[in-house]
């Protein structure tokens, strides 16, 4: 995205940015254009400053991928690269998708970018008599696309611990057209056990089973709790109940845009029908492949995160800054300060962090996390930041 706010409002509608850049984000689902969006974002670049040394807004990974994925997207490219209806490697990525998963190829859609799959299951599932259900905080990109179809959209706020209300959700359910649970939820960085979600998703069944009910599981693989995991069993299950997962977090490849769903294939279909998922072309397919197969790599990456993670929330905890625990590649501290000032003085120094996240964009900033080498150099950033150098 090089060009300028006004190239920006220029080419998605004139006096119309919100409109326009709503409709691009629903697109793309990606977090850096709310930034843009919101004008204060990490401004990295649209608004001049010093260039980012260190990316710490929207939460990607910066160890990048398996060297596994880039030796095998080295080795692919051939003449077979000709052959594109579908292309060769496709049905083994689904069906390596599936083995993955516990399931079966027709269980599994695929997409790019898990986005896609967010937005079509709030077209599959939300009328504008039929509600899109959500925490808040949560990934606000579903909420954006149900208020584009004109669905009511009921937001529950997060418990004390900001974790996903669940009694809260379950009741907002009845009646309700989708579900969305974040879990782990971005941006607070929380978890449910998996006994939890299912208890939670088994009653709203029970209730309303014409709800459809979402499970976001993009930061799944970094979550550490006891009795966290994929509810992946019980998509497989209960119609109408899915989960969705993404290759741009833990796999380290966000710039390949490849995201999943899984469920009964009458969910699936129901999903995949209601909206573009994109088209996966053969690279990302081989990609992919070596991504999910290399799992002694994911062990490392989360084992990388977590030291990582404790580090940074210990440092943080040490300056006398709360933050829940996090679950996720990305902490939500509690800076007492509006999320704009600290982000902008970091961004002064060259550290991006991430927008705001409202209805608590007074108080909290939320931090990805890179390797110890970025976050030892932000922590002196932050420390001079917010007053405790
Ligand atoms: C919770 C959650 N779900 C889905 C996405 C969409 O990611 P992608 O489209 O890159 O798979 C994001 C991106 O930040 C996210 O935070």
């Amino acid at each position: 995205m090089a060009f300028s706010r006004r190239e920006f409002v220029r080419r998605f509608g004139v006096g119309g940015a919100a409109v326009a850049s709503a409709a691009h984000i629903i697109g793309y689902g990606n977090e850096e254009l709310l930034a843009f969006v919101q004008g204060r974002g990490d401004g990295q670049r649209s608004q001049g400053g010093p260039p980012i040394a260190i990316r710490l807004s929207s939460n990607e990974n910066l160890r990048g991928p398996s060297p596994k994925v880039i030796a095998a997207l080295k080795a692919h490219p051939s003449k077979d690269l000709g052959l594109g209806y579908p292309p060769p490697t496709l049905s083994s990525f689904v069906e390596t998708i599936a083995t993955f998963s516990g399931a079966k190829p027709e269980n599994v859609i695929i997409s790019t970018g898990s986005g896609e799959i967010l937005t079509a299951a709030v077209m599959a599932y939300c009328t504008k008599d039929r509600a899109f259900v959500t925490a808040d905080p949560s990934y606000s990109q579903p909420a954006g696309t149900a208020r584009q179809i004109n669905a009511p959209v009921k937001l529950t706020p997060v418990d004390a611990k900001l974790r996903l209300d669940l009694e809260a959700l379950i009741r907002g359910a009845v009646g309700s057209g989708l579900v969305f649970l974040c879990n782990p939820n971005n941006p607070t960085s929380s978890v449910h056990t998996m006994s939890d979600i299912e208890q939670a998703v088994r009653i709203i069944k029970q209730r309303s089973p014409e709800t459809g009910i979402l499970i976001d599981e993009a930061y799944l693989e970094y979550a550490t709790l006891p009795g966290s995991g994929s509810m992946v069993k019980l998509a497989l299950e209960l119609p109408g109940v899915f989960i969705s997962r993404t290759f741009s977090k833990a796999y380290g490849m966000a710039g390949m845009r490849m995201g999943y769903a899984v469920g009964q294939p009458e969910t699936m279909t129901k999903v995949g029908r209601a909206w573009g998922l994109g088209s996966i072309n053969e690279l990302q397919a081989v990609a992919g492949i070596a991504a999910l197969k290399d799992t002694e790599h994911m062990a490392w990456e989360k084992g990388e995160n977590t030291r990582v993670r404790d580090w940074t929330q210990g440092q943080f905890k040490a300056m006398g800054f709360d933050s829940p625990d996090s679950q996720t590649n990305f902490i939500f501290v509690n800076i007492r300060k509006p999320a704009v000032e600290f982000r902008d003085a970091c961004r002064a120094q060259g550290v991006a962090v991430g927008r705001d996240f409202p209805p608590m964009e007074k108080t909290y900033a939320r931090i990805s996390l890179g390797t110890m080498d970025d976050m030892q150099k932000a922590m002196v950033v932050f420390k001079q930041v917010l007053g405790k150098a």
